[in-house]
């Protein structure tokens, strides 16, 4: 199995310490994570380097990370899944949520949404992918979430939305075998060959 943690704020892990934090996380059984910067919270070659930063020095350790973004829309949170960072720019510079839907589609990728709980009726009439279950709502809550979504044919993802590093790993998605790239990632999850462990 392959267990990656879905929702992770990288930028903000202290740097000093991300050897501690991926450490701590592989510890949990964790091997590797998704990054899911705010977008527009950074100038888009801030994005990229926060990115790249972050990948290099979890490579070192041995710790896998792939790209992806948290974009925000309408107030609502979106993941992004599946696109290279040139992509994820791209995608990113939609105004809409239609429109960013359908320029995800276009790249390959999917589009979960993050900590559904706070809009879940969006999630059906926008037709999106996918829920998350988000490691920082109450376990009994993203049971019930898993429940309904499956139920709605929805793809099921998790992850810890570690801001700080602590809770890197605490919650995940766990693969069958490692993804080979971004496309390889969302072509499993399409397949529901994996599992979100909360
Ligand atoms: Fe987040």
């Amino acid at each position: 199995m392959f267990n990656l943690d879905m929702h992770t704020h990288t930028t903000h892990f202290r740097k000093r310490k991300v050897k501690e934090i991926i450490l701590r996380a592989m510890d949990r059984g964790c091997h590797g994570c998704v990054s899911t910067e705010h977008f527009h919270s950074y100038p888009p070659g801030d994005f990229v380097d926060n990115y790249r930063r972050f990948a290099d020095m979890a490579g070192e350790e041995g710790f896998v990370v792939f790209e992806g973004a948290e974009i925000t829309l309408q107030h609502m949170d979106f993941l992004v899944y599946g696109l290279n960072m040139e992509e994820i720019l791209d995608a990113g510079s939609t105004k809409t949520i239609k429109g960013l839907i359908e320029r995800v589609h276009s790249y390959g990728g999917i589009l979960i949404q993050a900590h559904p709980l706070r809009k879940m009726k969006r999630t059906i009439e926008l037709k999106m992918d996918g829920w998350e279950l988000n490691g920082r709502e109450a376990k009994e809550k993203n049971i019930a979430l898993r429940g309904l979504g499956e139920a709605l044919g929805l793809l099921i993802t998790a992850g810890s939305d570690a801001h700080r590093g602590v809770g890197l790993g605490t919650v995940f998605t766990s693969f069958e075998e490692q993804p080979k790239d971004n496309k390889d990632l969302v072509d499993m999850i399409r397949g529901n060959k994996h599992q979100a462990c909360i």
